[in-house]
């Protein structure tokens, strides 16, 4: 069903294009080595292949990041990967499951074997949304939490080598606040944000900032589904936000680049939630 939520290619694109990014790469050109924030970086994004991912990887690429697209669906992270090379950038596809311990572990060794090290990892990978949907409590727990423990495991050792790090998860409002009936998705995302706390502990004094990001509603595909069942429901959910709009995937991305950035230098253990303030409340009191 066609709804004015167009996830086609042409439209994604518009996403990312529309923040202007672009704009700024094309400005930034000239000084490419010398000012971008993430200059020489070497970065891993898992579920690169679309929506947040997707951002993400392109956001980092454009602050002078080699970027390194995790995704289990080779057409989808390909295509990030494209994006990024046709606009001058640097990037490599590899196809690792994160719900499986030696895929994480071929992931980091893989990306070492190309750039030598990881400065950041990026834990976005989540389950296909009809597992979301139906509490799918092994996919949930495998790919959300139990992915960002076995990436974050593997990535760990690199960074201390290198002497510090940045890891970024992708955690949810819905690990904050109850919302919908996906029990499965909020207790994993609940957990991701707990995991992000206990090994930022354990991992200050090896300099390795871990950090996580609780997006609200985000137009990504994900959603796709839901608009079949429910064509309105983007608009139903948006006077819940304050700000009167839903998420965008560069508003994550901006997010996950300032804490990839040397500009968040103090942050750890943090839990930034990025969500149009639909988790402050949404009531105005009548008086
Ligand atoms: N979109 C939202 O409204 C929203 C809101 C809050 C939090 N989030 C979180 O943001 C992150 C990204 O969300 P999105 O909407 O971009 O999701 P998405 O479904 O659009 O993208 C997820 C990507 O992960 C890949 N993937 C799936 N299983 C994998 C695995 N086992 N290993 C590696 N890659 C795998 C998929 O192929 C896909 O490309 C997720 O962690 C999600 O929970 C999203």
């Amino acid at each position: 069903m066609k709804t004015k939520y167009d996830f086609s290619e042409g439209e994604r694109g518009r996403f990312y294009n529309s923040k202007a990014v672009f704009n700024i790469l094309n400005s930034h050109e000239k000084d490419r080595g010398q000012k971008m924030r993430l200059n020489d970086k070497i970065a891993i994004v898992t579920g690169g292949g679309r929506g947040i991912g997707r951002a993400v990887a392109l956001r980092f690429a454009e602050e002078g990041a080699k970027v390194v697209v995790d995704d289990v669906n080779d057409a989808l992270g390909t295509a990030t990967v494209s994006a990024i090379t046709d606009t001058g950038g640097e990037a490599l596809f590899i196809n690792a499951d994160v719900s499986n311990v030696a895929d994480a572990q071929r992931l980091i060794a893989e990306t070492v074997d190309t750039y030598g090290t990881v400065d950041i990892f990026v834990n976005n990978a989540i389950c296909s949304t009809a597992d979301v949907l139906n509490n799918n409590w092994d996919a949930n727990l495998a790919v959300a939490l139990q992915g960002t423990s076995h990436c974050s495991n593997a990535v760990i050792p690199i960074m201390q080598e290198a002497g510090g790090g940045g890891i970024i998860n992708i955690a949810s409002v819905n690990g904050l606040i109850g919302l919908q009936a996906i029990h499965a998705y909020s207790a994993a995302k609940g957990g991701v944000i707990a995991l992000t706390r206990s090994m930022a502990v354990a991992h200050g004094k090896d300099n390795i900032r871990i950090n996580c990001i609780c997006p609200g509603t985000i137009q990504t595909e994900v959603w796709e589904p839901m608009l079949e069942r429910n064509p309105q429901i983007l608009d139903e959910i948006t006077p819940w936000y304050p700000l009167g709009r839903i998420g965008q995937p560069i508003d994550i991305a901006n997010a996950a680049l300032f804490l990839a950035s040397d500009e968040a230098s103090f942050a750890t253990g943090a839990v930034f939630v990025i969500d149009g303030g639909l988790t402050a409340g949404n009531h105005q009191f009548p008086i």
